[in-house]
């Protein structure tokens, strides 16, 4: 398949794996990237620009196909060390960041400069507007559905895409949601050109995470996450688990009296234990509702093979008969 965002990344198919934290090593960018798509390391589950710039060097080893870096860029007394982030990324030869989180406009230069396509991943139609104007070229599309930070708007892919094809010229996947062929002839249909996907390719052989982690999501269904943090105007996407009812108990009793402080225990330093541990009920961690549609954990390979035998299916034979009809 070929549409714009296969052209812009040099893929063979519209799919990307969106930054994850603790789940986007080397391991898991290359298998994506090998399959055809692009994979992503995420930047900030490694502790010091050194240590991603080793993360990078082992995936180079693992594919010979492009692969992204996704740099999340957090409200934070004392922010990482982006510029050394960001160093470790071009001198690693890196040809597509992912960014989200804050605007990313102060490290634009930077990255234009070394050659390295920009896909900026929002919540909203203002947000990609304004990441097309600072010169980003392409946006992810990130709807409601969407497992980590949805924002605070509340728009399902239904209505936030086809709104973001009203106004963007550059290309945009869809966010949120997307697990299979038919989330991809959707996505397509609704005017992306491609679809990133998250929750769907922790489900995966290769994902380097517990399998207990793996075990949670195919019993999930669609019921099953929650939001959390929104009286921080932080909002996340998280499975229901002991720690998430914790949080939302707390949230519900201190009201609008809340603080980060208040809710460490649930939070913090928690995804290690989680994806590495398979301590399931140890915090919160990001899920989409897309869980409900995992009902396998089969390769990547096996996964993208499949959506795009599945499209090709729905396209050529679904709705060319209802055409033809
Ligand atoms: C476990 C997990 C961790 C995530 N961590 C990050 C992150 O560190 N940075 C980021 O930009 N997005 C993060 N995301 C969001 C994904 O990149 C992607 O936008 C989202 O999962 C898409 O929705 P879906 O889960 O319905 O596919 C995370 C998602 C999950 C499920």
């Amino acid at each position: 398949m070929k549409t714009r965002i296969t052209e812009l990344l040099g893929i063979e198919h519209p799919i990307i794996q969106g930054g994850m934290h603790f789940v986007g090593f080397a391991e898991m960018a290359a298998a994506v990237s090998e399959a055809g798509g692009l994979g992503i390391i995420t930047a900030l589950t490694q502790r010091t620009p050194a240590d991603l710039a080793n993360e990078i060097a082992r995936c180079r080893k693992m594919t010979s196909k492009p692969f992204g870096v996704n740099l999340t860029f957090l409200p934070s007394v004392t922010p990482p060390d982006y510029p050394g982030y960001i160093k470790a990324i071009i001198d690693g030869g890196v040809k597509a960041v992912e960014t989200a989180g804050n605007n990313p406009q102060k490290w634009m230069p930077m990255l234009k400069e070394a050659g390295i396509k920009v896909i900026h991943k929002c919540t909203s139609v203002r947000h990609s507007v304004k990441a097309q104007s600072i010169g980003c070229d392409a946006v992810s599309v990130d709807g409601f559905e969407c497992g980590g930070h949805p924002g605070e708007d509340d728009v399902p892919n239904f209505i936030l895409l086809p709104r973001a094809a009203e106004e963007l010229t550059i290309p945009f996947v869809a966010s949120g949601g997307m697990a299979d062929g038919r989330s991809l002839v959707a996505a397509l249909a609704l005017g992306a050109d491609g679809m990133n996907m998250g929750t769907r390719f922790i489900a995966t052989k290769e994902a380097p995470v517990h399998d207990n982690v793996k075990q949670a999501l195919l019993a999930a269904s669609e019921l099953d996450t929650r939001l959390v943090m929104r009286p921080l105007r932080n909002t996340e996407r998280v499975l229901n688990n002991a720690a998430t009812e914790r949080l939302l108990k707390k949230e519900k009793e201190l009201g609008d009296k809340i603080k980060f402080e208040d809710i460490l225990p649930e939070v913090a330093g928690v995804y290690p234990k989680i994806m590495k541990d398979g301590a399931m009920e140890a915090g919160v961690w990001s899920c989409g509702m897309v869980a409900g549609l995992i009902h396998d954990i089969p390769t990547v390979k096996q996964l993208i093979d499949r959506i795009m035998s599945e499209a090709d299916a729905i396209i050529a034979k679904r709705l060319e008969g209802f055409r033809a009809a």
